[in-house]
Order: C-alpha cells, then sequence, then structure tokens
C-alpha cells in the first residue's frame, strides 16, 4: 500500500473507472446474486455517473500511474435524490470498489478514511449511511456500519437490486 496515492477523480477518469467497476463487481458478486440478476444489474453497476465523477469528493487509486484499481467516494446527497433530501451531518457512501486482483491489501479502508476526513471537513460529518451489496456486508461492519434494514435498489421500473442499507455513527 505505501506507494498508492488517493487522487480525486474527474470526468476524464469516467471511462477508467467503469472498466474497474466491471472487473471488481462481475467478479467479486457472484458468490452473493444469482446470474441473471447480476447480468441485468451490471450496466446500472458499471455506470460511472458523470456528476459523481466531478463532484471533487469522488477518489481513486492506480496502480503506479497505470489503471485505475480502486475507487469510491461520499456525497452529502443521498443517491438517487435531490439536494433537498441533504441533511447535516450525514454523509452517504458512493460506488466503491476494488479491483479483484487487489482486495485485501487495505484499498478499500485507505478510501474510507479519506471520505471520512473530507465529509468531518465539508459537511461536519457525524453520521455515513451506505446501500451496501450483500457482497461488501463484511468489508462495512469492520469499518464500523451496522445494518439498519434490507433496500431494493431501484435500477429500473421493473428491476431492483437487493442491497443493505447500513449506518455508522462517526
Ligand atoms: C467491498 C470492497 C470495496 C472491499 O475492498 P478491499 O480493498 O478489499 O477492503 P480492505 O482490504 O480495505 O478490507 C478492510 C477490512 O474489511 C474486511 N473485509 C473486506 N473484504 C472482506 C471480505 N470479502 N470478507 C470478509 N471481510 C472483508 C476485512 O476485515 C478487511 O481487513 P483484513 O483484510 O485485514 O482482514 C471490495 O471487496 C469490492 O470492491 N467489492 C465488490 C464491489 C462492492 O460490493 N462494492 C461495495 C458497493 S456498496
Amino acid at each position: 500500500m505505501a506507494d498508492r496515492i488517493v487522487e480525486i477523480a474527474s470526468l476524464s477518469d469516467a471511462d477508467a473507472i467503469s472498466a474497474l467497476f466491471t472487473r471488481s463487481y462481475s467478479q467479486l458478486l457472484k458468490d452473493d446474486y444469482a446470474p441473471d440478476v447480476l447480468a441485468r444489474a451490471m450496466p446500472f453497476l458499471s455506470f460511472a455517473k458523470p456528476e459523481l465523477m466531478s463532484s471533487c469528493s469522488y477518489y481513486l487509486v492506480k496502480e503506479t500511474g497505470k489503471r485505475v484499481i480502486a475507487a469510491g467516494g461520499w456525497t452529502a446527497v443521498r443517491p438517487g435524490t435531490s439536494e433537498k433530501s441533504v441533511q447535516p451531518g450525514l454523509a452517504h457512501v458512493r460506488h466503491f470498489a476494488v479491483d479483484p486482483e487487489f482486495t485485501r491489501q487495505g484499498l478499500g479502508k485507505v478510501l474510507f478514511d479519506r471520505c471520512v476526513h473530507d465529509a468531518k471537513v465539508a459537511h461536519a460529518a457525524t453520521r455515513f449511511e451506505c446501500y451496501s451489496t450483500l457482497s461488501a456486508r463484511r468489508f462495512y461492519e469492520k469499518l464500523g456500519f451496522e445494518i439498519i434494514g434490507t433496500f431494493e435498489a431501484p435500477f429500473a421500473s421493473d428491476f431492483t437490486f437487493p442491497s443493505l442499507h447500513m449506518v455508522c455513527e462517526l
């Protein structure tokens, strides 16, 4: 981890981050979702949202100057809602993914630590929420999150994606 630098993502990173999402989600969710569910979800899971890429609170790690191997961030806006949803002190985890070749090396934790630091400074955050994949549950629990319910992520009018609603008091 010593040579890994966390950078703020920009719109020009969108294609590389989308490629990371494809590698990560297609491999690391296989044990927890049926193949047809995962296949239907992949276009949504692998889409790098432009507003997130340009938010200045979305971060990435590159493999020594090359491909993007980890990404994740936070927003004050709840995913899928508008600015009206912003609550004082509450931050939301956004679109974490680590390359399958680089998991369990602390990259996800490094990115979350950066989120916590920046959300405290910019938004006086005291609490984080996330909509976790079933596969990332133990990662978030290790970071201090607790499950407060299940969540069906509304990917399309006829398709929802089983997720967990989790919360972490800072
Ligand atoms: C979830 C994810 C981001 C974790 O990234 P990571 O870089 O591997 O996580 P870290 O190495 O920082 O893990 C920190 C700690 O979390 C726990 N943890 C992480 N992944 C775990 C797993 N698969 N099973 C059990 N515990 C896990 C461990 O305690 C780990 O510490 P340790 O390795 O010293 O035991 C990564 O597995 C991933 O991209 N998953 C697929 C995409 C996804 O589901 N993203 C979440 C979107 S909500």
